[in-house]
């Protein structure tokens, strides 16, 4: 299966994810314009998959631009949310020095370090799940998409799901539809697909009665950003989602690779939230769905609030249970 990022002949080559499930196409990023322009428009998201944009970005621009820090601002703050961007960014022009190559050799480095990052961090993940949630096989919950797409490759919330099901522990997954853009109707579905993970697909407003009605093990997120003292932001709904686990007694994991961890903020509330587009409610495919002047509040991610442990069961890195 190939990266949902990757660098070939110049130029970074995404898997396009406005595309998905219909086409499967490739985009070819040949300028730095382009590959923030797919940032912006979700052709290519996820927190990890945005950190692997990032150093390949800075590579790019060092091949094409004459200002590569300049480009490298515009890259970095294409989306606030996920840090994983701005670190990208950065640890890539720490090799500016050297040369375009030396650029292109890290951020080249930091996509394969994902890959194994997020395997290791899913299969804390997963030794935490089966201690957490006694029922076999397991019903779990997965909200936005954080699978192979949402990374350079194998996932994080969503790679727990492929260890526990290499092993025959996965009864099935409920697939939060994710509104307002349908990460997870349309993407994680089509990985649980193509996994042959058996899924169902639920409206975002269903998750509470799923678990009322005991149809839940387990919830398993990804996450965009993780404070110093364990806060984390993800897809707007986990918040609610964290409530309703907390009060049906259902454990709620989070998981990510060490570079979402934001160790300059002491907690979730120096997080900058994307606010997005209007069009993304008041439109339905392209028709409009709400009377014209109809204003909006379309908050892109949220962050269940302090202390997290009361909420979040744990959130969990490549180096196991992250200590706040
Ligand atoms: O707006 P998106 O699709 O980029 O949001 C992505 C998420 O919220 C994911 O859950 C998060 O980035 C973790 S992905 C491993």
């Amino acid at each position: 299966m190939r990266r949902t990022i990757d660098w070939a002949d110049g130029a970074i080559v995404i898997i396009d994810q406005t595309a998905l499930p219909g086409e499967y196409r490739l985009l070819h990023l040949r300028t730095v314009g382009e590959l923030i322009d797919a940032v912006k428009r979700l052709a290519v998201r996820g927190a990890p998959a945005l950190g692997a944009a990032g150093a390949l970005g800075v590579a790019l621009a060092a091949h094409t631009s004459e200002d590569v820090r300049a480009e490298a601002a515009l890259i970095a703050t294409a989306r606030p949310t996920a840090v994983n961007l701005a670190w990208g960014v950065e640890r890539a022009l720490r090799k500016l020095g050297q040369g375009p190559a030396a650029v292109l050799a890290e951020a080249l480095a930091l996509l394969t370090e994902d890959e194994e990052l997020n395997k290791t961090a899913s299969k804390h993940a997963a030794e935490i799940v089966l201690e957490e949630c006694p029922r076999r096989p397991l019903r779990l919950l997965s909200h936005c998409n954080a699978g192979r797409l949402a990374t350079v490759g194998w996932g994080s919330a969503l790679g727990v799901v492929w260890h526990l099901h290499e092993r025959g522990l996965v009864e099935e997954v409920l697939v939060d539809e994710t509104r307002p853009l349908l990460q997870g109707a349309r993407l994680t579905a089509w990985e649980l697909a193509q996994a042959k993970v058996p899924y169902r697909v639920q409206p975002d407003g269903a998750a509470a009665a799923a678990m009322a009605r005991g149809l839940v093990d387990c919830v398993l997120v990804g996450v965009d950003r993780i404070a110093a003292n364990g806060d984390v932001a993800n897809k707007i709904g986990t918040y609610g989602l964290a409530i309703a686990a907390k009060h049906h007694g259902v454990p709620f994991v989070v998981v990510a690779p060490s570079s979402t961890v934001d160790t300059t903020l002491a907690d979730g509330a120096g997080i900058a939230i994307e606010e997005r587009d209007a069009r993304e409610l008041t439109h339905y495919a392209g028709t409009p769905i709400t009377p014209s002047e109809t204003q909006v509040f379309n908050p892109a991610f949220d962050v269940p609030p302090p202390p997290p442990h009361e909420l979040v069961t744990a959130v969990v890195t490549e180096h196991g249970r992250f200590e706040p």
